[in-house]
């Protein structure tokens, strides 16, 4: 009879008693046990709230495909951002949707921008709280690509400079670290370069180092109108198939100085956490996109899913995939929670 059972023990245990099995269950039974032997745990020190900064006063938009995200003017803005702050979030990031777009996206280093006067005001009320800002062109060209168009081709080197240039603006407004978002080659060593040599050598750069060409930005390109009016982005963003190049882009951006790597949309891209993560142990981020929160909204909006607990979860395995920091629209949401269960 004994032989009959199974082995499900290994090693030496095994050796000493073959027939016993392991049980598992046994830290599981209680709360207290379940929380002593947990692996992993979310902070509110782990978000990042993304925030969409428009023109006007007093304007307050909710975007369709986002419940519960908006579209703010300034002075909503710095309300949301004390807010935020207090909840314990320590970090906003920042999107602009400026007045006028044009072929060169001039809004985005206008140093009166709608970004740069966003990041005065809230330095100057919630001085606390860390300002992050994308830096991208997508949002501030009439083609709604992320650097410059020439005939069916989108531009390196030439967006560079103005991506270059768009960083230094933030900075000078007060920004506590700049995002490039755009994918192209070489951007991290240019905004390295260019806050270097105006003394900004302390701030730090996040680079959105593995962004894939996703399905995911959707409800994103609601919020922030930027939308490509013709083409798409699979010539500097990635191919969704790909992780060896993943660590390649990752690698690439460190060399050139990023203090943060990202990896983004962050769900369907857990494997490649895991890789950065064990890869270069650097701060790793992830950014928990729009379709991905629109998503877990309208299941749980229909009642076909239990929203906070799927939120919960899905963050968990964010940073159970090896996330230090998440981006995501679910902030305040699981801060809320976190830190009722105090
Ligand atoms: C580009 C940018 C995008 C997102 C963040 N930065 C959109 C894009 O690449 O088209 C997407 C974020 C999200 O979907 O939540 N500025």
């Amino acid at each position: 009879m004994k032989n009959e059972q199974p082995d499900t023990t290994s090693g030496q245990r095994s050796a000493i008693n073959p027939t016993r099995i392991a049980r598992l269950r046994r830290t599981r039974m209680t709360d207290p046990l379940r929380s002593m032997v947990r692996e992993t745990e979310l902070s509110r020190n782990d978000f990042i709230y993304p925030l969409f900064v428009v023109p006007g006063q007093k304007f307050r938009k909710e975007v369709k495909s986002m419940p519960g995200v908006y579209q703010l003017s300034v002075d909503e803005i710095v309300r949301e951002c004390a807010e935020v702050y207090s909840l314990g979030i320590p970090a906003v990031i920042l999107f602009g949707i400026p007045e006028h777009k044009d072929e060169v996206g001039s809004g985005a280093y206008d140093p009166d921008g709608i970004v740069q006067r966003a990041i005065r005001a809230i330095k100057k009320e919630v001085p606390q709280l860390v300002v992050i800002t994308d830096v991208c062109l997508c949002e501030y060209t009439s083609h709604g690509h992320c650097g410059i168009v020439a005939g069916d081709e989108i531009v390196n080197d030439a967006s560079v400079a103005l991506l270059a240039k768009e960083a230094l603006t933030h900075a000078e407004a007060g920004a506590d670290m700049v995002a490039p978002s755009d994918m192209f080659d070489g951007r991290v060593s240019a905004i390295r370069r260019i806050l270097d040599e105006n003394h900004f050598e302390n701030l730090p750069i996040m680079s959105y180092a593995a962004k894939y060409a996703s399905g995911f930005y959707g409800p994103f390109r609601d919020a922030a109108e930027s939308t490509p009016k013709f083409g798409d982005r699979r010539s500097h963003q990635m191919d969704p198939a790909n992780s060896n190049e993943a660590l390649r882009e990752v690698e690439q951006d460190i060399l050139e100085g990023a203090d943060i790597v990202m990896v983004k949309p962050a769900l369907s891209y857990l494997d490649v956490i895991r890789r950065v993560k064990d890869r270069f142990g650097m701060p790793t981020a992830a950014y928990n996109v729009s379709g991905e929160y629109s998503m877990i909204k309208a299941a749980g909006m229909n009642g076909w899913i239990d929203e906070p607990r799927v939120m919960m979860e899905t963050l968990t395995s964010m940073k159970r995939a090896g996330a230090d920091l998440i981006l995501t629209y679910f902030a305040k949401d699981a801060a809320k929670l976190l830190n009722q269960s105090k």
